[in-house]
């Protein structure tokens, strides 16, 4: 007994079709041009010999406008599911070669079955997006389709990681997938990404633009925020998927991938304490503080290009996965702005949906004073940053590391906001503001009566700074845990973060917070 050879060599045949997606010709251009095709993404992306595909012989079922006749593989997109380091995650790759990637009928189709299956079985989505966009041919078919991955982004939101990788054109609403997903990867090859793009601008407004100006990479990175990553090329990108989803968990009922060492290790570093400058005016680079607290220096930073005065990123303390928030006292002094609110607070959402404890590093001397903050609506957008705090509930750490003034020492999860330790460095100043500042405010008067002025300010502003600039006052009201040696950061840290890890803080059931969007 043994199956006819005729189904396996028809089983052969139709995979020969399918894996020759558009042709022979339109991959090898895509080879020339350095680019992957669809297939290629997902077989880098997976272990080796996991990706199972699914819907390979699909196609598209659209009468009309000569379509009926022509054959369009898999219909556009690659979907499946596959392990990345040893974990599941369902994918799809939208393939150019055939039909520009536009979104039709049965693409959509199997894009929503992936993602309704990734759902009910609880792992993350990635989404590879080369496309132009919805099918023209197919009409309204097309826009629900669209209408029903949007649905289905909304759905999984908070349920399991979504991450999008942006390798081609994403044109018009196909922009608003991505969007709705947790993480935007965007290559500086070939891709782009808008909602109308230089011909629709000029006609609707006569400006002259660049599509690098409206929807490349750096932009979306630099200027809006719209994309966390920048990637070199397609395997860059797809290197840096993989690297966010071992920090990440299969999805929100699991925690995510720590590895805790055996033993906590309290080691002191005296090399932090050489970081921090003995002015307290001089600004300092976080960013030569992170890779000392986490594992191996290995901190993968979010939104890196965007909104620099505040840093965010994802490490591991002791093996412990933590996602950190920090002042950048290097740029804008550290302040927080309309866009760094927003960055944060995105962040923060995204730790505590995926049970990500929280550490943040304070360092800063308020938000941003200027016109353009207050009309652009700083009190909208810093209000983010307090409600992203107080609503989260996984383990939230404090470290003030130097200035911790007024509603921005708020904003940076002070105790009041829920932070379960708050440690704080000799150098920390906790005040309501800065002592110039106060000292104007308190003291107009006596200034300037006195016959030497600047003198007399001179005498106010150190005493205040007697008074408020330690730790100490704060922490004789128990406002803080314990002040410490910058050395013993990361042990402290550790430690805490193992104590911590249990937490389980239960709130009153409610739909949903009315967060200020
Ligand atoms: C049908 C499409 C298509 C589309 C591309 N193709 N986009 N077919 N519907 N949306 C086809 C082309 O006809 C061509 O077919 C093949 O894909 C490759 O496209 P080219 O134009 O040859 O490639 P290229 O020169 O690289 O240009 C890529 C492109 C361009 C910039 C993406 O194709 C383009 O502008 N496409 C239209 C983009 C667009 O306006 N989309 C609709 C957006 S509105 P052949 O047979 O020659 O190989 C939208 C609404 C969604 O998406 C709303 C949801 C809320």
């Amino acid at each position: 007994m043994a199956i006819a050879p005729i189904h396996l060599k028809k089983l052969a045949e139709r995979r020969r079709v399918a894996l020759a997606a558009g042709g022979e010709d339109k991959l090898a251009a895509r080879k020339a041009k350095g680019l992957m095709n669809a297939r290629e993404r997902l077989l880098a992306l997976f272990d080796p010999h996991t990706f199972t595909e699914w819907g390979m012989h699909t196609d598209h079922d659209c009468h009309g406008f000569g379509l009926e006749d022509k054959s369009f593989p898999g219909d556009g997109v690659v979907t499946g599911i596959g392990y990345v380091a040893g974990r599941p995650v369902a994918a799809f790759s939208q393939d150019f070669t055939v039909c520009g990637g536009s979104l039709g009928r049965i693409h959509s189709k199997k894009v929503c079955d992936l993602m309704d299956y990734a759902m009910k079985a609880g792992m993350p989505i990635l989404g590879i997006n080369d496309s132009g966009g919805a099918r023209i041919q197919e009409g309204d078919d097309s826009l629900s389709g669209y209408g029903q991955v949007f649905f289905r982004n909304v759905l999984a939101s908070g349920l399991v990681p979504q991450v999008s990788i942006i390798a081609g054109p994403c044109a018009g609403g196909a922009a608003y997938s991505p969007a709705l997903t947790d993480f935007v990867i965007m290559t500086k090859k070939n891709a782009n990404m808008f909602i109308c793009g230089p011909e629709v601008i000029k006609a609707a407004t006569g400006q002259t633009v660049t599509m690098d100006e409206v929807g490349s990479a750096m932009v979306h990175a630099s200027v809006n925020g719209n994309v966390h990553f920048v990637a070199n090329d397609d395997t860059h990108a797809l290197e840096i998927a993989k690297k966010l989803f071992s920090f990440l968990p299969t999805n929100n009922v699991m925690d995510p991938p720590h590895r805790p060492t055996p033993t906590v290790d309290l080691a002191l570093d005296p090399g932090i304490n050489e970081l921090i400058p003995a002015d307290a005016k001089s600004g300092f680079d976080v960013l030569t503080l992170i890779p000392r607290l986490v594992d191996g220096g290995d901190f993968l930073e979010v939104h890196k290009e965007f909104a620099k005065n505040i840093v965010v990123g994802f490490g591991r303390i002791c093996g412990i996965v933590v996602g950190i928030v920090a002042n950048q006292p290097a740029v804008k002094a550290g302040t927080l702005d309309i866009d760094s609110s927003d960055k944060a607070a995105r962040f923060i959402r995204t730790c505590n949906v995926y049970n990500i404890p929280l550490v943040t590093l304070v360092d800063i001397p308020g938000f941003m004073p200027g016109l353009a903050q207050e009309r652009g609506g700083i009190i909208r957008h810093g209000a983010k940053m307090l409600f992203a705090y107080a609503a989260s509930t996984v383990p939230k750490l404090t470290v003030i590391m130097r200035k911790a003034y007024g509603g921005a020492y708020l904003a940076m999860c002070s105790a009041d906001m829920g932070a379960d330790v708050v440690y704080a460095w000799p150098t920390a100043e906790i005040a309501v503001m800065g002592a110039e500042g106060a000292v104007k405010v308190l003291f107009k008067k006596e200034i300037a009566a006195a016959k030497d002025p600047k003198a007399k300010e001179a005498e106010y502003v150190a005493d205040y700074k007697e008074k408020f600039a330690s730790p100490f006052a704060a922490a004789r009201k128990g406002m803080i845990t314990d002040v410490i040696d910058p050395a013993q950061t990361r042990g402290i840290l550790a430690m805490a973060l193992r104590n911590t890890l249990s937490k389980r803080e239960t709130r009153p059931p409610k739909k949903h917070g009315n967060m200020p969007l």
